[in-house]
This record gives C-alpha cells, sequence and structure tokens, in this order.
C-alpha cells in the first residue's frame, strides 16, 4: 500500500468504520493473560495465538491497524511468512509500541511517568524499515485520594508530544495514549475533571512540539465511573459525559479518536462506543483500539489448543465486526445473540 503522507496513513486506518486491535501486550502482560486460561507463556505459544488472531476472517472487513510488541513484529508465522505480511495480506497496517514502559517519578508517591525517548529516533528508523506506518506510545495516569499531581500529567503529555513529533519525522503515524486508568473508587465526575486537564495538557504540547495533529490518532480512555465506585454511570451518562469531554478539548483536525477499552466488559466497550456514534455531532472518526474488549472471547475460546482455534476466530471475528457496526452507531444488544 502506498500512502502520499502521513493524513493518508492515518485516514486509512480508521476508514469506513475500521478499527485497531491493540495485540502490543509486553511479554509479562501477555504471560498474565494466559495464565488466566492456564496456558504458559512462552514465545511460539505467543507467536501461535497472534498468527491465530492476525488470519482471522473478521480481520479484513473490521480492522485497520494492528498494533504489536517488538518480539511480534519479528516474528514469522508457523508456515514462514513473518507475521507482517499476515497483517499485510488481510488488507489491515501494523504498527508497534515504542515507549518502554512506566517509573516513579521522584516527590509524586504511587505516580509514574512513560521513558522511552532515549534511543527513540534510532528504533524508530528500524521500525519504519520494517514497514511500520504507525507507532503507539502509552501515558498511564491514575486517580487517588491525592493523584494525580500537575507534574505527572506534566511530564507524561510533554513526553506523549516529544514522542509524536519524532515519529512523525520518521514518516510514522503516532497513536497518542493518555490513559486515565479506570482503577479505583472515584466517581465519574473524577474522571470527567481528570481526563479534560490530561487533554487540555495534552494538546498544549503537540502544539508546542508542532505535531501535525491531522497525521496523528488520539487513543483516550472514556469517562466512567471508577471499577470500584458504588455508583456506576449508565451507558448513556458515559457516552455523553466522554463526548462532552472530547468535543471540548480535542481539535476537529484531529482524524479519528480510537478508544482503549481499560478494563470494560467487551459488551460494555462496544455499547459505549455505539452510544457515542448514535449521538454523534463531531468530526473525528469515532472508533475503537481495544486489547482485551476484542480478544479476551478468543483467548478464552482458545484456551491454547489447536483445535480451538476455529472457535476463537469466530469469536474474534464476532468482537471485531460488532464494534464496526458500533463506529457507526448500528449496533444493538440483540446482534450479540446472533
Ligand atoms: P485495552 O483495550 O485492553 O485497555 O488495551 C488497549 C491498549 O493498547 C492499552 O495500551
Amino acid at each position: 500500500m502506498l500512502f502520499k503522507n502521513l493524513e493518508e496513513i492515518a485516514a486509512y486506518i480508521v476508514d469506513d468504520g475500521k478499527g485497531i486491535l491493540a495485540a502490543d501486550e509486553s511479554n509479562p502482560t501477555c504471560s498474565k493473560r494466559f495464565e488466566s486460561i492456564g496456558v504458559a507463556s512462552t514465545e511460539e505459544k505467543r507467536r501461535d495465538y497472534r498468527e491465530m488472531l492476525f488470519r482471522s476472517d473478521g480481520m479484513r472487513e473490521n480492522i485497520g491497524g494492528v498494533i504489536l510488541f517488538d518480539e511480534t513484529i519479528r516474528q514469522k508465522a508457523a508456515d514462514g511468512t513473518p507475521l507482517r505480511d499476515v497483517i499485510s495480506n488481510q488488507g489491515a497496517l501494523f504498527g508497534i509500541k515504542v515507549d518502554q514502559g512506566v517509573k516513579p517519578i521522584d516527590g509524586c508517591p504511587g505516580e509514574t511517568v512513560t521513558v522511552g525517548l532515549d534511543g527513540l529516533d534510532e528504533r524508530l528508523r528500524e521500525y519504519a524499515s520494517m514497514g511500520a506506518k504507525f507507532t503507539k506510545w502509552r501515558a498511564v495516569i491514575k486517580i487517588g485520594s491525592a493523584t494525580p499531581s500537575k507534574n505527572c500529567i506534566e511530564l507524561n503529555t510533554k513526553a506523549l508530544a516529544k514522542y509524536a513529533a519524532l515519529v512523525q519525522a520518521n514518516g510514522m503515524v503516532p497513536i497518542v495514549e493518555p490513559e486515565v486508568l479506570m482503577e479505583g473508587g472515584h466517581t465519574i465526575d473524577s474522571c470527567y475533571d481528570v481526563s479534560r486537564q490530561v487533554l487540555q495538557a495534552l494538546f498544549e504540547h503537540l502544539e508546542d512540539e508542532d505535531v501535525n495533529l491531522k497525521g496523528s490518532l488520539l487513543k483516550p480512555n472514556m469517562v466512567t465511573s471508577g471499577v470500584d465506585c458504588s455508583v456506576q454511570a449508565s451507558v448513556d451518562e458515559v457516552a455523553e459525559r466522554t463526548l462532552t469531554c472530547l468535543k471540548t478539548y480535542v481539535p476537529a483536525e484531529v482524524p479519528g479518536v480510537c478508544f482503549l477499552s481499560g478494563g470494560q466488559s467487551d459488551v460494555a466497550a462496544t455499547a459505549h462506543l455505539d452510544a457515542m456514534n448514535r449521538i454523534g455531532g463531531f468530526s473525528w472518526k469515532l472508533s475503537f483500539s481495544y486489547g482485551r474488549a476484542l480478544q479476551s472471547p478468543a483467548l478464552s475460546a482458545w484456551g491454547g489448543r489447536a483445535d480451538n482455534i476455529r472457535s476463537a476466530q469466530d469469536a474474534f471475528s464476532h468482537r471485531a465486526a460488532m464494534n464496526r457496526l458500533a463506529a457507526f452507531g448500528k449496533w444493538s444488544k440483540e446482534l450479540e445473540a446472533d
């Protein structure tokens, strides 16, 4: 696939209701997911699992981009085809997670900043030469009684902006992911307030770094109640609060807003996306970049066994199709049962 510029790459990924499969779990995170189904996480098992997802029928119509981890971008399928080619043959672009995780912030107990700017330029050059068309960097913001601090928001959003500028200089589209975590007992009001501060700081820094917003994608959290909050907001409330926040702080030039699922159930993540697209009134494509919410049913159906591959692929294809419908505001609960 030939693209004239970053704008075309970003537009391609979210074209026609398509979204992104986040398959960039680090090895420790992947081990945690595999543990939940009683499978040991070896390099070969991780390859088998991801190859199974990438070869699913549901990839072609519903997935415009796949985010990979460094191990996967170098791996070959069982028949020797690079996994990168398996993805391209499905009509999707592949991208790469380039942050290097989080480290504690001095003087801010319990808070972290995402690192990975050292040596990033060189790593980006290699990934671009392998054919990666986009990248991802995830910042993590935790809501607590005294957090997040201004410092945490500043450090994380500044790093996101520096990352995005460097990625564009290397000819790839940056996915900019500021995640306000769902973990905690906070209310939806707190989530709104923190998400607002984070987005405001982020777009100021992106402007300072001269990032071309038309050649970027935003991957935000939805505005939800904390998982341990005694009052859980309804689907309509999550949709309304999230959209109000995004419409106020996300410039119209951003071509796509692709949510993370953040620990929501697979169907809740779809229902929220659908509700927002029914409301409408925004210029960006509003789509998905889910990890768990796209993969969980497939992971359970697979259970590490080759004879379950077909049913696991069907489970993945179903979730991908449901989310594409949600990106058009055309999903319904009844379709889940079909
Ligand atoms: P979840 O959808 O499971 O939150 O994963 C998305 C992701 O890429 C987190 O960085």
